[in-house]
């Protein structure tokens, strides 16, 4: 995942409503008997730090077998640290027994891969310039030279393109994907694209589904650029060197989904993390954490037996976008779309400098249950007596397909590079001022880089909605559709996925 950290609003102890779920039930023992319909208190009480520890040190060691590719350890999908990642999930249920049914599901994947490069506007080489993830290579992966271009408008129609035969095209960020621009500069005859921030900084982001149109594409900030717009409308030359060596290549990677065998299978639980990390880094927060938090929780389940079956996930290609989780539920037919009464997300759950953060995942504009699942959540921070904040329910990570084909859908995590403020300093402790993850997507995000505090309270907290839900769904909304309004109002969302889109 995951957030751009705009916390959209400050929840203080005691202010959520009751939920029709109460966290105290009436067991009293803490030894939980097995052959028991699953209770909350009884699952939570078998979760410890000390085996999500093991967990996590174990996935580094994992993680190590990137580093013959990459130079340093990573999961990333098509790395033998990713294909170790799945091995272990995979053995780790399978050793179970026969509690669960476990399936493999394989997908088409696009990975992309950026070696080297370097962009020249007139003598100067922008300081924010960085290739566009999934970008192409320059012609034969070679600097090509040519005259900058200014593209009309936000360059989201043919028409905004003069001829750009041997020309690279300068375009503004806004108003339609970076990948549409690429693709029309491309087909203007543009040998390279710069995009550049409409809006404040440094921009970043993905080109998303290659095309055969796409040139190789940079992007730029709003001041970087600046100079060089002036210029070209000042009618001045500005001579251009662009290189980008990369590749582009399409795999197969694989979910994983592990079922119960018993409980109701036309009444399902499902929640799912990803087991794949970006290429910079081993990625033991995101989504170490998630990924491991659910295959605990699956370990300890077995001890119990369930009223409706629980579906677990772990998928891959998210940090490509969201590729796994799309897949999924793109390939569901609607009978089957409309067995899941709800999707719980989990990505992130251990960042060193945490926040308790709950999707505001809403009713009025997400599919009806969303709500109940974000007030449980919600109810057991009260109940523990900490602090959350609500954030954006925003398309950024593998919920979103989820919630576009009409099942419920919410989640927790913990922050990533968004800055934490001195009023969730307050809230939570850590320090002001610093990512939440400081190691978000890079290579120092190790077993080091884990809040184990955190860990241990948002896997209970794990624990707790799958036994809540596992025993009973009678009080949570029906599932009625398999469609969800489209809120959006037919426009794009910035993300799809971790990396903005637009
Ligand atoms: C949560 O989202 C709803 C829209 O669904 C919005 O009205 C509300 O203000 C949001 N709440 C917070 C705390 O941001
Ligand atoms: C499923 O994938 C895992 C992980 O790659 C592998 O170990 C296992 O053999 C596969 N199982 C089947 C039935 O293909
Ligand atoms: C919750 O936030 C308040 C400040 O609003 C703070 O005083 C309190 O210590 C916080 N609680 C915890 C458990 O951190
Ligand atoms: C984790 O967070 C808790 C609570 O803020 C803090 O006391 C603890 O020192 C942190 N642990 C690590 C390893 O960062
Ligand atoms: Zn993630």
């Amino acid at each position: 995942m995951a957030s751009f950290y705009l916390p959209v609003a400050l929840i203080l102890l005691g202010q959520a409503c009751a939920s029709q779920y109460p966290l105290v039930e009436t067991e009293t023992s803490s030894i939980p008997t097995v052959d028991e319909v699953v209770k909350s208190k009884s699952l939570q009480s078998r979760i410890h730090v000390d085996s999500l520890l093991e967990r996590a040190k174990t996935l580094y060691s994992i993680a190590e077998l990137g580093e013959e590719e990459y130079n340093h350890p990573t999961r990333v999908i098509g790395s033998k640290g990713h294909l170790g990642t799945l091995d272990y999930i995979y053995s780790t249920i399978a050793q179970l027994g026969d509690y669960y049914t476990l399936s493999n599901q394989s997908f088409p994947a696009v990975v992309g891969n950026v070696f080297e490069s370097h962009l020249v506007l007139g003598s100067q080489v922008p300081a924010s310039a960085i290739p566009m993830s999934l970008t192409p290579p320059t012609k034969d992966k070679e600097p090509v030279f040519g005259p900058l271009a200014l593209v009309s408008n936000f360059g989201c129609s043919t028409s905004d393109y003069p001829d750009l035969s041997e020309k690279v095209a300068l375009i503004s960020r806004g108003d339609c994907p970076f990948g549409t621009k690429s693709a029309l500069a491309g087909r203007a005859g543009a040998i390279a694209a710069v995009i550049y921030n409409n809006e404040k900084g440094a921009l970043g982001g993905t080109l998303g589904t290659p095309s055969p149109d796409h040139v190789a594409t940079f992007s730029i900030s709003d001041i970087d650029a600046a100079p060089y717009i002036r210029k070209l409308k000042d009618g001045e030359q500005v001579d251009t060197s662009a290189y980008i060596d990369a590749i582009v290549e399409s795999i197969e990677t694989t979910n994983i989904i592990a079922q119960t065998k018993e409980g109701d299978p036309d009444n399902c639980v499902m929640l799912g993390g990803h087991s794949d990390s970006v290429a910079e880094g081993p990625g033991i927060n995101d989504d170490g954490s998630g990924s491991l938090t659910l295959l605990e929780v699956a370990t300890q389940l077995v001890n119990y037996r369930v009223t409706n079956c629980v579906r677990f996930a772990w998928w891959a290609g998210e940090e490509e976008g969201l590729l796994g989780s799309d897949y999924y539920v793109s390939v569901l037919s609607p009978e089957e779309n409309l067995k899941i009464r709800l999707f719980m997300d989990y990505d992130m759950l251990a960042s060193p400098n945490f926040a308790y953060q709950v999707y505001n995942a809403t009713n009025a504009l997400n599919p009806v249950g969303s709500e109940e699942l974000r007030d449980l959540y919600t109810d057991f921070y009260t109940s523990h007596g900490l602090n959350f904040t609500y954030i954006p329910f925003d398309g950024r990570s593998d919920y979103d397909a989820f919630i576009k084909h009409g099942i419920p859908g919410g989640g927790i995590a913990t922050g990533a590079e968004g800055v934490k403020t001195e009023k969730e300093r307050e809230l939570f402790g850590g320090v002001a001022g610093d990512w939440f993850d400081p190691c978000y997507h890079q290579f120092c995000d190790t077993v080091a880089n884990l809040n184990l505090t955190a860990w241990e309270l948002n896997t209970k907290l794990v624990a707790h909605t799958v036994a809540t839900y596992a025993r009973s769904l009678e009080e949570f909304p029906k599932r009625k559709s398999i469609k969800t309004a489209d809120v959006s109002g037919g426009l794009p969302s910035k993300y799809h996925g971790p990396k903005l889109q637009l």
